[in-house]
């Protein structure tokens, strides 16, 4: 039988409701998830339902919600952004809101379907991402995945008292483990 492209082993990329907008406020809200992304102002419910309704997911802009396999249970999101045709690359990002099933298998299975989508099914040929680089869990599941660094970029985010460097990365097709 096929591979199902949107499905790991525990957990599963899909499409995101009108109705997800209140748990992703609550986590777009929570410090314990904000502090380790770029977004630096508390966010509405407002803005995160026009934000919902206003990027239904498509080639460019392909947005996830990642739910559990087994319950179904609504625990992060995952976007892979800014997709061109031209070089057939785009910018993924990651979080898991519910700290419950942070550190549980779920961000690396999840890691794993969004570049079988990435490659399989958008058909590019390069994920890449940022991200902080005390951010060592991160980093570790981004290269277990099979990401590989490709520099850091100095003070490049000012945030809560202090500057941050953020190290690139990058996967090309033929490189996921
Ligand atoms: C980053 C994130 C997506 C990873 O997902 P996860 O489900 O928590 O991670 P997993 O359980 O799949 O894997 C974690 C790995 O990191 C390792 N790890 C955990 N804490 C660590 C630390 N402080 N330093 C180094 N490695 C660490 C674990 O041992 C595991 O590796 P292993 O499988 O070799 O044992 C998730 O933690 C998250 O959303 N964090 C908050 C938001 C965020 O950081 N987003 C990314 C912004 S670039």
């Amino acid at each position: 039988m096929a591979p199902r492209p949107f499905e790991g082993e525990r957990s599963r990329l899909r499409a995101r409701e009108e109705s997800d907008v209140d748990v992703f406020y609550r986590w777009i809200n929570d410090w314990q998830t904000v502090k380790f992304l770029g977004q630096r102002y508390p966010r509405s419910m407002t803005f995160e339902r026009q934000w919902m309704l206003g990027t239904e997911s498509r080639y460019g802009e392909a947005q996830f919600m990642i739910e559990t396999l087994d319950e179904r249970r609504a625990i992060g999101w995952l976007g892979l952004h800014a997709a061109t045709g031209e070089d057939r690359s785009a910018t993924l990002g990651i979080a898991i809101g519910e700290s419950d099933f942070l550190d549980g298998g779920y961000g690396s299975d999840a890691m794993r379907t969004a570049c079988r989508v990435a490659f399989d099914v958008m058909n590019l040929h390069r994920v890449d991402l940022t991200v902080f680089d005390w951010n060592e869990r991160a980093i570790r599941v981004y290269e277990k995945v099979g990401f590989q660094r490709e520099g850091v970029l100095r003070d490049a985010i000012y945030k809560a008292g202090r500057w941050n460097n953020l190290v690139h990365m990058s996967i090309l097709e033929g490189e996921l483990r």
